[in-house]
């Protein structure tokens, strides 16, 4: 049921170009695009990968960007698992250019990272991950992380400081004033080897899902380092984050 669909329109990547003679040519970097939320916090209405931003979908935005850096060389997107879901991100990435591919995501995020992990092919080393609802994402920030991993790092997540007072509470009572300056907020992409994602994955409990890919690798007790977020890689999650996505698009056209 979660076949893999190519939609590459490119032909096939040249091997070995301006590598040097002797050393192992570095393998491709795959971008997973987990879409098949339902998008719940948004509201009523279709799968919020699939939901308007300026005229096109908020997923059509991801890609775009994510084609578009020079360190990607491929894009899996994690489909809302029905056949229409499927159909639909079939047809909207067949407009883009780069090589993109298709898979039914599952029930939990988690889920939808697995299946299209499980559908990679063998040739791609560094693996990103990367939310379609952080469809305004800049290209800087892929290359940053990219970089990070292709510099040694096993896994690399793009964070910002926390600007609120944060604290902990019971009920509607205060416990304790946390200390930020020690607390990031997260976002994605977050790259991986190849081999610490899927190790991670394989671990995972699936009763239990993660709601990042770095939370399974930190749990194998294998470090995790952080480079830059940017502050329009924000998730829509809520209405206003929709609002916000048209103030954004709006300023950049
Ligand atoms: N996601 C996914 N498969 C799921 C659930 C979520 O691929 N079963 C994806 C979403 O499509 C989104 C990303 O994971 O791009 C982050 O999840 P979130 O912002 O929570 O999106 P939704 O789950 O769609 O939203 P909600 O939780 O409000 O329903
Ligand atoms: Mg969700």
């Amino acid at each position: 049921m979660s076949g893999v669909v190519s939609m590459s329109t490119d032909p096939a990547p040249e091997t070995g170009s301006g590598t040097p003679a002797g050393a192992a040519a570095p393998g491709r970097v795959a971008v997973i695009v987990p879409a098949a939320g339902k998008g719940e916090r948004l509201g009523p209405g279709a799968p919020k990968a699939l939901r308007e931003l300026g005229g096109l979908p908020l997923l059509v935005h991801a890609v775009r960007t994510l084609v578009a850096a020079r360190s990607v060389d491929l894009v899996v997107v994690a489909a809302p698992p029905d056949p229409q879901g499927v159909a639909e991100v079939q047809r909207l990435l067949a407009d883009l250019p780069g090589d993109t591919r298709v898979v039914a995501g599952g029930t939990s995020r988690q889920e939808s990272v697995a299946l299209a992990l499980a559908a990679l092919p063998a040739d791609c080393d560094v693996v990103l991950v990367h939310d379609a609802a952080r469809a305004l994402t800049p290209v800087e920030v892929i290359g940053a992380v990219v970089a990070a991993v292709r510099g040694g790092a096993g896994a690399v997540i793009p964070v910002l400081p926390v600007t609120d007072t944060v604290k902990a509470v019971d009920g509607d009572l205060v416990t304790a004033t946390v200390d930020r300056s020690t607390l990031r907020a997260v976002q994605t992409p977050q790259g991986f080897t190849r081999d610490i994602l899927a190790k991670a994955h394989a671990a995972a409990d699936p009763a239990a899902p993660a709601t990042d890919d770095a939370g399974l690798v930190e749990a194998l007790g294998l470090p995790v380092r952080t480079v830059p977020g940017h502050a329009e890689a924000f998730k829509i999650t809520t209405p206003f984050d929709l609002v916000l996505a048209e103030a954004v698009l709006r300023r950049r056209r």
